[in-house]
Order: C-alpha cells, then sequence, then structure tokens
C-alpha cells in the first residue's frame, strides 16, 4: 500500500517533531556556538588573523577543490574563474548527487540544472535554468555573460546555446542517480512535490505514532531495501539509496573569491531538488537569491531551501545590508530572520527549513550563517575558506539544534534511516 505525501501529512500519525531539537530562537550574534570569524569586527575576532585578500569561500563541499582555485587566484587569475575552479569538481564529480553529473533527477528522471556567475570588475551577470543534458552549467552561466547580450538563458533555448558554445551533449543520470530515481518512482511517486506545501496556512505536521503504522513503515522501508538490492544498487549504498527516496536532498554548491587588489565574483550551481516537477527552478539560477555579487561591497551566494530564499532573495538582502553598515554575520543573520518572519517564527514549520548563507565582504571579512546548526549533531553545517590557509569552519546558526527531514517522517525512525547514521547524506 502506498502513503500518498498530503495523507500522511494530514493524517493522525506520526512524527515527534524534534528528537534532539531545541530550537530557543537564539541569536547567534548574542552566543555564537563556534566559528567567532564574522562578528561586527572579523578582523579582530578571526581566529588565522585580520581579514585576509586573497580569499575564497564556498559551500563546504567545495573544500577539495579550494587549493587550486586559491594557488590560481594568488598568481593573478580572474575572481570568477577562481570560483568557477571549485565549483566546477562538484559538476564533474558522479558521486555528488547534488550537482552536475549525477545530480538526482526530476520526477520524470531527467536531470535538470541550475546555475548563475556575477563577474563584479566588470559587472556582469550570466545565468541558466533547467538545463538538460550539459554538465557545467556553472560555466554556461558564465558564456552566456560573455557572449549574449542576455543575462538568463532556460531549457531547451540554454540546452542549444551551450552546445553552440561549443559543451559537450552528455547523459547526466548516472546508473547510481537512475535507480535511486526508480526505486523513489515505484514506490514514492505518490509521494510527491503536487500539492501545497510546507508555505500552505493548512499544512500542519503529522501527530504522534501509533503502532500500527510503525509496523507498516517498517516494512515498507524493508521492501524498498530489498528493490533497492534487486535494481542493483550497492549492498554499503542501499539505505542511503533509501535515505533518498524518503527525503528528497536540495544540495548545491556556491563560491565566492577576492583577490588582493579587491576584485570580487560569485558563482552557485544545482541540480536543484530530487524529483522536482519539471521546469522547476530553485533559488540557483536567480541572481539576488543563490548568489549576488556587488563590487562595491562583497559577494554572497546560498545553499538549502530555494524556495524559500527566492522570497526573501537572500542573496541580494545580504549585499544591500552590508552596503547599509552590516557585518558579514548581521547580514546573513537579517536575512535568515526574513524567511523565520514568512512562517511569522512557527517553529513547527521552521523545523523543516534549511538554508546555510555564504559570505564574503570586499575587505575579505567573512561568515557562514545557517538557519540551524546543522543537518545533524554528526553533520553541521560548514562554510570552506581558504585565505592562504584552507579549513571547514562551522557556520553561526540563527537557531540552536538541527533541523529535521522533509516531509516529515511519520514514526520513530530505523537506527540506519537516522541522520546520524553512516549512510546519512
Ligand atoms: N538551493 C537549491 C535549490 O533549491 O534548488
Amino acid at each position: 500500500m502506498s502513503i500518498n505525501r498530503r495523507g500522511f501529512l494530514g493524517s493522525a500519525i506520526a512524527a515527534s517533531l524534534a528528537t534532539g531539537l531545541n530550537a530557543q530562537g537564539l541569536n547567534a550574534q548574542d552566543k555564537p556556538p563556534g566559528g567567532a570569524h564574522a562578528s561586527a569586527n572579523p578582523a579582530s575576532d578571526n581566529p588565522f588573523g585580520p581579514a585576509k585578500r586573497p580569499i575564497i569561500i564556498s559551500a563546504n563541499n567545495g573544500v577539495n577543490y579550494l587549493d587550486d582555485a586559491f594557488a590560481f587566484l594568488k598568481s593573478g587569475g580572474d575572481t570568477l574563474d577562481a570560483a568557477l575552479r571549485v565549483v566546477k569538481g562538484p559538476e564533474d564529480d558522479p558521486n555528488d548527487d547534488t550537482v552536475g553529473l549525477g545530480g538526482l533527477p526530476n520526477e520524470e528522471g531527467v536531470v535538470e540544472l541550475d546555475a548563475c556567475c556575477m563577474h563584479g570588475p566588470t559587472r556582469r551577470a550570466g545565468s541558466v535554468g533547467g538545463v538538460r543534458n550539459i554538465k557545467n552549467v556553472s560555466l554556461v552561466s558564465k558564456a552566456v555573460m560573455e557572449h549574449t547580450g542576455h543575462v538568463m538563458l532556460v531549457g531547451e533555448g540554454a540546452e542549444r546555446f551551450a552546445v553552440a558554445v561549443g559543451f559537450p551533449r552528455e547523459n547526466l543520470l548516472t546508473e547510481r542517480s537512475r535507480k535511486i530515481w526508480l526505486l523513489w518512482k515505484e514506490y514514492h511517486s505518490t509521494d510527491d512535490w503536487w500539492g501545497p506545501g510546507l508555505a500552505d496556512p493548512q499544512w500542519k505536521p503529522p501527530s504522534p505514532t501509533t503502532s500500527p503504522q510503525s509496523e507498516l513503515w517498517q516494512q515498507r522501508i524493508q521492501r524498498l531495501e530489498e528493490r533497492a538490492g534487486q535494481l542493483g544498487i550497492e549492498p554499503e549504498f542501499r539505505m542511503a539509496a533509501v535515505r533518498r527516496v524518503l527525503f528528497p536532498p536540495s544540495g548545491t554548491i556556491h563560491c565566492s573569491a577576492l583577490n588582493d587588489k579587491g576584485e570580487i565574483s560569485g558563482c552557485t550551481t544545482t541540480s536543484g531538488l530530487a524529483y522536482k516537477l519539471p521546469g522547476r527552478l530553485g533559488d540557483s539560477p536567480i541572481i539576488g537569491a543563490g548568489c549576488y555579487t556587488d563590487q562595491d561591497v562583497g559577494s554572497a551566494g546560498a545553499t538549502g531551501s530555494g524556495e524559500e530564499n527566492i522570497k526573501v532573495a537572500g542573496a541580494h538582502t545580504i549585499i544591500e545590508n552590508m552596503r547599509r553598515g552590516m557585518s558579514p554575520l548581521e547580514a546573513g543573520m537579517d536575512a535568515l530572520k526574513r524567511i523565520a518572519r514568512n512562517y511569522n517564527n512557527d517553529m513547527t514549520k521552521l523545523n523543516f527549513i534549511d538554508m546555510t548563507y555564504y559570505i564574503l565582504r570586499k575587505d575579505g571579512a567573512y561568515s557562514g550563517v545557517s538557519l540551524w546548526e546543522g543537518y545533524s549533531k554528526q553533520h553541521l553545517h560548514k562554510i570552506a575558506v581558504h585565505d592562504g590557509t584552507r579549513r571547514s569552519e562551522a557556520t553561526v546558526p540563527l537557531f540552536r539544534g538541527i533541523s529535521n527531514e522533509f516531509p516529515p517522517f511519520p514514526v520513530a525512525m530505523p537506527k540506519e534511516l537516522t541522520k546520524d547514521s553512516e549512510y546519512a547524506k
């Protein structure tokens, strides 16, 4: 028996909202739990010393690509090209299923990618959305910026443009991502993104569990795992695949780079929300939401729930906040509070939202901020930084505690599926 997402959300089953969640609404600026690198006076608070240039910041899935990009930037390379070197890494990696090659597909099994970039020194921008069959959409967004009089191309037109300027068409759906999608399709296709979402005023989280449903869910997970085996998903990846079916991920990478002359650029790229409706664009290709760079002020970008970030024009909001004198940390916190305000600070809904901002000011001060401390206690949100020393630092959260999976899980979760299991992300 399959359970429809809207059905089970509205039903009387379920999930304790927040095992381990302790949403106190603390402003991290008042009491940052870590990474005191970006308070009102970042130059004096940075544990690595005063703000430095050159510097590159990125989402943590870019950390392994920072050395090469930093060397390139230091040797005089362009700031946008340095940032693109970082995000190209996950785009090329078939095992990163949130970006580029191997990204999880839309509900029809087709990978659709989004990206945008801004070049501070020349004050130009480029963007592409819903692009199929082209792996390095971050570079395509740069090509739109350089080789057209437009800023944004989407869908088939963007794909044809990419091919015209020399990008190869290739199948982006890896065998592993195809099998995960098939698993979702077979067992979860009524549990999709159709119907009113979290922002709907009528939306209610599920209420406490009862054992019959719990048994049903245990059986359902067992069937999913068995079917994953029949589909040929490697044993060690099966529960990770089941997690991706039950809790569609929306990973992304953002990177901003600043050189010693004070030139600054940024870019963001993603495969977007797994099993999304075809044509859905998140925040990543939206200049001002997923990324924004102003040569006079700084650069910012986002990972997390695209729908929420679009509504607060997050990256642009942050840059305008810094223009008016806020520190990177204050600017990011303000954007996060706007997301909370959009839900009237209702923690039963905010628990299900995940958002992280990566912020770089023109003087080299930076901050990573997030709505919650992390995705789990073992997977805290981090910002990757290279300013001569490569490192990952904890972001500063607006709320203490960890975010919840969406959609809500209606019963106590089997150990293998918990966010701290070896199969999580
Ligand atoms: N932040 C990526 C997306 O929502 O598409």
